[in-house]
Order: C-alpha cells, then structure tokens, then sequence
C-alpha cells in the first residue's frame, strides 16, 4: 500500500484550510497561479501519464489541451462525484477526507483549460459529502481561494456543487451534463465530446474526484517524480474499493503493478472463514468476472486491455464458491435493466431479455437456443449501445460465459453446483 494522493485522509481537519496549507496544500496552486503558463501546466501532466480515473482511463494531459485549444468565451471544469458504480467508495474517502485537495485540482484544471466556472456533481447518496463540500467551497471563498482574482493574479474561478438524484446513468458524462442543465439523465449522442461541445453547448472538463485529486501532488513533486509511482503503462496510483467475500474489506490506496493475488490475499487477508475464491469483478457490475486460475494479473490498463478487461472505476468485489454465476450476472443484469435510460434500443431491450433469458435458465427452463442468443444479444448491445452503461452492461455475462461456460452448461441440465437455483422445469411463461 501506499499513501500518495490519499496522504491526507483522516489525518486533518478536512475543513481546515490552515491544516491543509500546513501539510503542503495549495503549494501547487500557487507555484501554478504565479510560475506557470496554462500550457504548461497541460505538458506537466501530460509528461506524467496521468489516465482519467472515472472509469476509461483517457489520458486526463490530453483531454485537457482539448479543452484548451477551443476557442470559446466560457469554459467549464466538472468535478464528476456521482460514484454510481456498484461497490465503488473510493471517492467519497477523498471527498470526505479531503476535499480542499479535489478543489484545489479544479481551480488548477480551470487555470489550464481556461474555465471560470466549475461544478462538483455529486452522488445523492452522499449528503453528508455534499455539505462538507458546500462548507469547504464557502470558507474558500472568505479566504481567497475562490472568486475573484485568486491569491491576487489574474485568474479567476468558481465553483457550485450540483446533487444526482441516484440516477446510475448521470455518472456518464453527458449524462451528468444534461441533468446538469436540468434535463432528464440521458446520454448524448457523441460526437461531439464535451471537450468540444459540454455543459450549455461549451467546451467543458469532466473528470474524476480521483483524477483530479492527483493533481497537485503530480504538480508538486514533478511529473517524472511522479511516474516513479506503478508501471510504465499505469503511472500513479490507484484506489480500489475491496468488497465481498474478503476478510478487510474498505478503500486501498496501491501501486499500479499490484497483482489481484497480492490485494486479496496480502492486503485483505484472504477469504472470509477460508472460503474458496470462484472469481472477481473488477471495476464494478460493469466490469469482467476474472476467475481464481488468473490472479497473477496486475493492475495494469495494458497488461489488462491485453486479456480484453478494463480497470473501470478500480473496485474489487470477490465472490467465492457459494455464489452460482448464472444467478449472480442475472441479478447484474437486472440492475442494469433498472438503470437503462432507454434512449438507444440495443441498451434497453437488450438488457429486458437477457434478464429474461437468466431468469429462464435459473427456473431450468433454458435450452441450447437461449445461450446462443445471450451471446449475440451481448455483441449488439457491447458493439451498438449508445453510451457506455450499454456497452458495459453485458461484459459480466460475457466473461462468465467465457471462463464458466460449463456452469451454463450444467444449468441447462437442470443443475445448480452452488444449489441456488430453483428448477421448476416446463416451459417459459412469459
Ligand atoms: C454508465 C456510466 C456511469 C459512469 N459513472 C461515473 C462516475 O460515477 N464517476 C466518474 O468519474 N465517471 C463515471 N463514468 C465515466 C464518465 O463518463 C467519464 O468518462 C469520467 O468522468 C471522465 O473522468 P476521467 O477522465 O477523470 O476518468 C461513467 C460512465 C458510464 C458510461
Ligand atoms: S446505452 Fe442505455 S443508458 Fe446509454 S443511452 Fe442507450 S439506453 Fe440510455
């Protein structure tokens, strides 16, 4: 474990803006407001290999001279805070422990992309977050830190706090932006992308509490200090949420490089009442079911992309051997059934049947036909879903049906090995 970007949690007043200074806070700000151009700045983080840490790990350098390079008379930062993902925590530990080094982050993003506005969008879920923020925004203002004419220089920023209302589809960007706007939660069609075409038809930054977070440590021990941190392909850190069948559960600051094997067993201390590993979901109910046989792979967005399995928001739920895989994505499914805005067709009647093809294999009804069709219904929905809550939706189905076809298979025969499924046999009544 390491403590870089969490460095700060639960040790200091998250409130106290004498505290955080103490401690190196708004160094960063004001070595960026009075030594550095908004270029540079955008090179330093560029040079530091930072990837968004929401969910698809664009490189955050990148996105940001996106932002910069339009031309517009109003700009935005949006802080995303919706950490809709099942089983992701891993924000509200910076949220509430500290929320001055988030903010500090955006009024640097705003500085760089050439924002005066920003916005924090935050899960509804999360009040208690939420007024922390809305007391940090205010004592910010009273000092200088927000408002006009920061510290004295030129730049000026700030920034409101705006609530979800448990919606899982407003944690995708233009999602958020729509509701943001006061629309019903719906992703856009993309192009374009809101670094072009945001919040009110401007260029606007969305990214991650976790992303931005890292940004004045990166801007105050320097880039190259910075991607000592992890791998080549993955510099920095990364929080991850451990949840399920492990002994210490909670929130884990790591080294990009970890293995799976070392974060269950060494940091988690293995399984609960020794039980048997069946598999791990990583990155939330979006993510893929990694079995036991494969936890040598690291924390890597390459190595990982390399077996076709993303890093998503950096939860860890481990699911041991009671658990029936089948029952397991069936009830994934149903959330992302639930959460589908039902904008784009492949999304919402997709998830509609295979809900209703799981329920129909865990009732011992399905045959050979129903497996054929998961799989091309997975493949329409992965490859023709409007936004990424479609795409992902299938991913759990899909890898089980990969590396636990022979489950599948006995559930065809009427048998359950983890005996969750009830077979009632006969024919589907729809
Ligand atoms: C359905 C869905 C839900 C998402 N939820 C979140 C979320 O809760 N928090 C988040 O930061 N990103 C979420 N994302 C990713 C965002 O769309 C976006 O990529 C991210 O905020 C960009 O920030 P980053 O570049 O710093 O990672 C979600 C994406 C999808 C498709
Ligand atoms: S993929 Fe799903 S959530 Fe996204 S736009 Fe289509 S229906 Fe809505």
């Amino acid at each position: 474990m390491v403590n870089l970007i969490s460095r700060l949690c639960g040790k200091l007043d998250p409130l106290s803006i004498g505290d955080y200074k103490e401690n190196g806070g708004f160094k960063s700000l004001e070595k960026v407001l009075f030594k550095m151009k908004p270029i540079d700045v955008i090179d330093e983080i560029k040079k530091s290999n930072l990837k968004g840490r929401g969910g698809a790990a664009f490189p955050t350098g990148l996105k940001w001279q996106f932002v910069f390079m339009e031309e517009s008379d109003e700009k935005y930062v949006i802080c995303n805070a919706d950490e809709g993902e099942p089983g992701t925590f891993k924000d509200k530990i910076l949220l509430d422990g500290c929320p001055l080094q988030i903010i500090e982050g955006m009024i640097i993003a705003g500085y760089a992309v050439g924002a005066k506005k920003g916005f924090v969008y935050i899960r509804g879920e999360y009040p208690r977050s939420r007024e922390i923020l809305i007391e940090a925004v205010d004592r910010l203002r009273k000092e200088g830190y927000l408002g006009h004419n920061i510290l004295g220089s030129d730049f000026s920023f700030d920034i409101e706090i705006r609530s979800g209302a448990g919606a899982y589809v407003c944690g995708e960007e233009t999602a958020l932006i729509e509701s943001i706007e006061g629309s019903p939660g719906r992703s856009r069609f993309k192009p374009p992308y809101p670094p072009n075409k945001g919040l009110w038809g401007k260029p606007t930054l969305v990214n991650n509490v976790e992303t931005l977070a890292n940004i004045p440590v990166i801007l105050e021990i320097g880039a190259e200090n910075y991607k000592k941190y992890g791998t080549e392909s993955s510099s920095g850190t990364k929080l991850i949420s451990v949840s399920g069948s492990v002994v210490n559960k909670g929130v884990y600051e790591v080294e990009f490089g970890i293995t799976l094997k070392e974060i269950i067993y060494d940091i988690c201390g293995g399984l609960i009442k020794d039980r048997k590993l069946k598999f791990v979901q990583l990155g939330g109910s979006s993510g893929a079911c990694i079995p036991a046989y494969m936890l040598d792979l690291r924390l890597d967005f390459d190595e990982l992309r390399k077996h076709g399995i993303g890093l998503g928001s950096g939860a860890i739920l481990v699911v041991d051997d009671n658990t029936c895989v089948v029952d397991f994505v069936k009830v994934t499914s149903q959330f992302f059934q639930h959460e589908s805005c039902g904008k784009c067709t492949p999304c919402r009647e997709g998830n509609y049947h295979v809900v209703r093809m799981l329920k129909k294999i865990t009732e011992g009804k399905g045959n050979e036909r129903d497996f054929e069709l998961l799989k091309n219904i997975s493949y329409v929905m992965e490859q023709c879903s409007l936004c990424g809550l479609g795409q992902a939706a299938p991913t759990a189905l899909i890898t089980t049906m990969k590396y636990f076809k022979e489950e599948y298979e006995e559930h065809l025969k009427g048998y359950c090995r983890a005996g969750k499924c009830t077979f009632k046999g006969g024919v589907l009544d729809d």
